[in-house]
């Protein structure tokens, strides 16, 4: 075992490495858990990425659930360059149907059907006996390959499954069409060993196994969702099905970044290479945790904040005679910039365009000239600014381009001698309004002036502050949760005024909120 094969690129050069396909969920697992939901505009900027970096399957959402789901599979179906688009459907003909159609226009659509084939899923969750629910695998698997051509088949809970009605399950849905068969760890309760030979032996067992692609799809309730994914290859899968950051149900799914560089690196353990461009996983990784409002582990694996930092002596002195002392990939191979200086206040346009350019943002018009807008006021506030600092800032832009509550002004009274007040702006679809309040301390003065200007039931579970970069100027970046109706969302701020971004953070939860529950108007939040 050596680490000479660590370098960008080699991996994919060596002989005899075979392909691994990826089916990233980010859009329809990822955007399941509980407070991860994106806008439509968030999805699409999610989906163009993943098309960017080869991505070669984007699973858009699950499109009988919601107008919201249909309108944003269809729309990425229709305007992905290179990837293929699948929609989630039950073994229901409305489900296919609908997934269908909003799939239609994809270069290569995909229907991805599923039904739990466990004995504790099929008596309590579906209440089917197990012939009930293999005729309904080749009746769905037939309805959607009677309307494209790339039809993917799940066993949910297939880890859970008997081994005999697996493949049989897994028999009928080849010989009704399906091209792709998924095998998911639903509950993450595999351990590699037995996920590898699950896959050998299904595979051994089916006799028209070689006309599909094995899939593996791991969740990561005991920590192992990679290493499953890795073992499920090892058994014979040939696609792998992963989320950015390991957005998923619960603990989360395996996480893409960690996959395709576990493959990269130890491209001479496991021989497979993917289409994937890691020099796009960092910006990916931020792009996923701005819209989702999930923050990164500092510690994780491949896109943590502390993934390539060496604080201690022995470390750093290494580090300086040779990086492969404790780097086995470079920083720049899953594209770390190094930490500049970027700007002061006399940047112009071009250079912030320019600067922008090279993080990886490519803005409209509007949104490039309202995140300059606030480079200025953040360059005049704070000494040095940072690629950290751009990235936060510009992130919050594009969550919040189509907010429909908009923070004006805010300025707020504080100190030891209460009552503590803020005077509050918002523009609420368009219309300009301002409210006083008062409050136990100030932020809790500033989420009372939102709330007479808001009105909403949403209570809140969650408020952390912390700093994006370092020293008593670095913009403070607040999260908060806000749950209402059992629906959670969150949503952060960022700005150098820990109050402004937390009044930020707010108004951009109760943005979420609006568009996970469709309303129309932002005081129909109160209904
Ligand atoms: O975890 C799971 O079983 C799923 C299926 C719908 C594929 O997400
Ligand atoms: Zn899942």
């Amino acid at each position: 075992m050596t680490n000479s094969s660590t370098t960008q690129g080699e991996a994919e050069s060596r002989p005899n490495s075979e392909s691994v396909f990826i089916f990233d969920t980010t859009l329809r697992d990822g955007e399941q858990s509980p407070g991860a939901s994106m806008s439509f505009e968030e999805k699409l900027e999610v989906a163009d990425l993943l098309d960017a970096m080869g991505v070669d399957m984007i699973e858009a959402g699950f499109p009988v659930t919601s107008e919201g789901d249909f309108e944003a599979v269809s729309a990425i179906a229709k305007r992905m360059k290179q990837a293929g688009v699948a929609g989630l459907a039950r073994a229901a003909a409305k489900d296919i149907d609908r997934c269908a159609e909003a799939v239609r226009h994809a270069r290569r659509p995909r229907i991805h059907l599923f039904i739990s084939t466990s004995p504790l899923h099929m008596k309590y969750k579906l209440q089917k006996e197990p012939a009930q629910v293999l005729e309904m695998i080749t009746t769905s698997v037939t309805r959607a390959r009677n309307l494209v051509d790339d039809v993917e088949w799940s066993a949910e809970d297939g880890t859970r499954t008997e081994i005999d009605f697996l493949c049989r399950c897994v028999d009928a849905a080849i010989k009704a069409g399906a091209t792709t068969i998924n095998i998911p760890d639903t509950v993450g309760y595999a351990v590699p060993d037995e996920y590898q030979a699950l896959f050998e032996t299904v595979r051994a067992r089916v006799a028209n196994s070689d006309k599909a692609v094995f899939s593996v799809h791991c969740h990561n309730d005991l920590g192992l969702a990679v290493a499953n994914t890795l073992a499920g290859i090892k058994g014979g899968a040939r696609q792998v099905e992963c989320t950015i950051n390991g957005l998923g149900e619960r603990a989360g799914n395996a996480a893409m970044e960690e996959v395709v560089m576990a493959l990269r690196v130890r491209g001479d353990a496991m021989a497979y290479h993917t289409n994937i461009d890691a020099t796009m996983l960092t910006r990916a990784s931020k792009l996923v945790s701005a819209v989702s409002s999930f923050p990164v582990q500092y510690n994780k694996a491949i896109v943590g904040r502390n993934a390539f930092a060496h604080e201690s002596g022995i470390h750093q002195d290494g580090m300086l005679k040779n990086a492969q002392t404790y780097e086995i990939m470079t920083p720049e191979s899953v594209g770390v910039s190094k930490t500049s200086l970027v700007m002061g206040k006399h940047s112009g346009r071009h250079a912030f365009k320019e600067k922008l350019k090279e993080l990886g943002y490519e803005l409209g018009d509007n949104a490039l000239e309202d995140s300059f807008t606030r480079f200025k006021d953040l360059a005049d506030r704070k000494k040095i600014v940072y690629d950290e600092d751009l990235v936060a800032l510009v992130d919050d832009e594009i969550v919040n381009a189509h907010d429909r509550i908009k923070l004006v002004a805010l300025t707020v009274i504080a100190g030891t001698n209460g009552p503590q007040s803020a005077a509050l702006t918002l523009e609420i679809d368009g219309e300009r309004k301002t409210h006083q309040a008062t409050g136990n301390g100030p932020v809790d003065a500033i989420f009372n002036a939102i709330l007479a200007l808001a009105p909403h039931h949403a209570t809140l579970e969650l408020f952390q502050v912390h700093a994006v970069t370092h020293g008593t100027d670095a913009q403070a970046e607040v999260s908060v949760r806000l749950s209402e109706d059992g629906k959670s969302v969150i949503a952060r701020g960022a700005d150098p005024d820990t109050l402004v971004a937390a009044a930020r953070a707010y108004i951009a939860a109760l943005n979420k909120l609006m568009v996970k529950r469709g309303r129309s108007r932002p005081d129909a939040l109160a209904g």
